[in-house]
């Protein structure tokens, strides 16, 4: 019999690393000779009782797979008080001693209310390509979409150069302006927009009307899906998701439209969408997967529930669940206005 039974599941939107955190759970876990259970698709699983063991034939060269091998969804058990009275008897039933929930503030938070509410003993993992999860450095899955919006900004300077256009690229992140700031500013856009800090239409076409006037007359806009243009969230659809979030979306061709209209410039957009959540996770990705994987285990061996694996600098170390989804992590405005003398 083994020491102890971990059940792990991973929520809310997939991200590349998890399938490492997952390498990690489990490698750690047999070392302290515990099984593992996996739950699929998220807290779904729980609610359901589907869940599939995770042995180490079942983890083996996973490591660069993105996605999820335990699949995933946006499960929201507090919608309905039987689903989290479900969970608490299944947790039971399957005979786990800790559950590790790897996700972003949405799973997180429900990890958090199960144990704090329900006694349960839970341990979160910061996943998110977003980067918004307060009390950690990093989550794992932002070095991935970061790389990948970079490299998708260099292809499109050709583009652009070539055809004296304004290109627009739409990038994700939610209400959090890293994805943007980071890549923008690695891809030298020459405009970046994000939620945090408004900039409106007209500053947008003076930035680039200047550049053009010099001479550099192609130009890239990067520009956050919530960002704030001063016109209010532009929404693919009203409709809200099992955690009250609204699909945002749309910005981009707004942005292009208008950049077009005001200024005479050719100017098209790209929507980045999902390609910045595919495909094969990075090499710092997959060590941040490893490393918050085998930490989480670590805190269950210690019986230091409640908390999630946070990086501190090069450690890592717990803080309480609560602490991680209090409020979302978003870019200080300060660093956003030091960043706009790369702009133009
Ligand atoms: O939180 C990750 C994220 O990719 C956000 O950047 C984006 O707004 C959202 O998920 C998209 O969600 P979905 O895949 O459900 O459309």
């Amino acid at each position: 019999m083994a020491e102890k039974r971990i059940g792990v599941l991973t929520g809310g939107g997939d991200c590349p690393g998890l399938n490492p955190v997952l390498v990690g759970v489990v490698r750690k876990s047999l070392a302290l000779d515990y099984e593992v259970t996996g739950i699929l698709k998220g807290w779904l699983g729980m609610i359901e009782n589907v869940t599939t063991p995770l042995t180490r034939n079942k983890v083996s060269g996973i490591l660069p797979r993105g996605g999820t091998i335990l699949r995933t969804s946006r499960t929201n058990p507090y919608n309905d008080p039987k689903h989290v009275q479900k969970i608490k008897a299944n947790f039971r039933v399957l005979g786990l001693d800790a559950l590790i929930a790897v996700g972003g503030d949405d799973t997180l938070g429900v990890a958090h209310r199960l144990y704090k509410e329900e006694g349960l003993a839970t341990v979160g993992v910061p996943k998110t390509i977003d980067n918004d999860l307060s009390g950690t450095d990093r989550t794992f899955g932002f070095d991935t979409a970061i790389n990948i919006a970079a490299d998708a900004i260099d292809r499109l300077h050709t583009t652009a150069e070539s055809h004296n256009r304004v290109l627009v690229i739409e990038l994700m992140g939610r209400h959090a302006g890293w994805i943007t700031l980071y890549a923008g500013l690695a891809g030298g856009a020459d405009v970046i927009l994000i939620p945090e800090v408004q900039m409106r239409v007209e500053e947008v076409c003076r930035i680039i009307t200047e550049r053009h006037a010099r001479g550099r007359d192609f130009s890239i806009v990067a520009v956050s899906e919530g960002a704030d243009l001063g016109e209010g969230m532009v929404l693919q659809e009203k409709k809200r998701d099992a955690f009250g979030h609204v699909r945002l979306g749309g910005i981009g061709e707004h942005l292009a439209q208008e950049i077009e209209r005001r200024t005479g410039f050719e100017t098209r957009f790209v929507v980045l969408g999902h390609l910045q959540r595919g495909g094969t996770p990075s090499a710092y990705d997959r060590y941040l997967g490893l490393r918050f994987g085998m930490t989480a285990v670590e805190l269950v061996e210690q019986g230091n529930f409640g908390t999630m694996v946070s990086l501190r600098g090069n450690e890592f170390v717990p803080i309480p669940l609560e602490e991680a989804v209090s409020r979302p992590r978003t870019v200080d405005p300060k660093l956003y206005e030091a960043m706009k003398v790369f702009f133009g």
